[in-house]
């Protein structure tokens, strides 16, 4: 990924100070995926990134869905979603995990992960690692096989790649 399209893609990224909550500061993809060419840049980018041996990309709720089907879509793979609670109607896998601004609940179906699938986990943003770490969980529990994480931008001063290393996660790919 070249350092123009790095500089396009961040352009197209809106900082947002003080939402949801006083003192965190938001990345909104929402100029970035309503430029055509933004949005089919940023998603060349995330498969750049990512391993091409994929059965299953699982996306995160609700902006992880929109760069992880095209991934899927991309690499030849299906599309898991992780929802949070009250959404999937069968039955689930749960983990509990903490966000930037509270705390969460994520779910996958329990039949959609198969043992030993091959899986790749695609978020927009990666902050505290709350979230990846609870895809992380999930992926596990469905004893299918973490092959990597794929997400759109990385906030390192939040520390989430150093939250995550105790997990022994596969790579962290991040385009920003
Ligand atoms: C955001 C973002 C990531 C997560 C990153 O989602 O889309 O999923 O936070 O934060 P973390 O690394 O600290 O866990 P959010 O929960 O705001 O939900 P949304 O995608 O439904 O807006």
């Amino acid at each position: 990924v070249t350092d123009q399209i790095k500089e396009q893609l961040a352009g197209l990224i809106r900082d947002v100070p003080d939402f949801p909550a006083p003192g965190v500061l938001f990345k909104d993809i929402t100029p970035l995926i309503a430029s055509p060419g933004g949005l089919a840049k940023a998603v060349e980018a995330m498969v750049r990134l990512s391993p091409s041996e994929v059965d299953t990309v699982l996306g995160v709720e609700a902006r992880g869905f929109v760069f992880a089907s095209p991934v899927a879509l991309s690499l030849g793979a299906g599309f898991v979603p992780a929802r949070k609670p009250g959404k999937l109607p069968a039955e689930i896998i749960e983990t509990e995990y903490e966000l930037e601004y509270g705390t969460e609940r994520l779910a996958i179906h329990a039949d959609a992960l198969k043992e030993g699938d091959r899986v790749l986990v695609v978020d927009d943003v990666l902050a505290t690692g709350g979230t990846i770490g609870a895809a992380v969980d999930l992926v596990r529990k469905a004893g299918a096989e973490l092959v990597g994480i794929t997400v759109l931008v990385e906030l390192d001063h939040l520390g989430g790649r150093k939250r995550l290393a105790h997990l022994g996660v596969a790579d962290i790919a991040a385009v920003l």
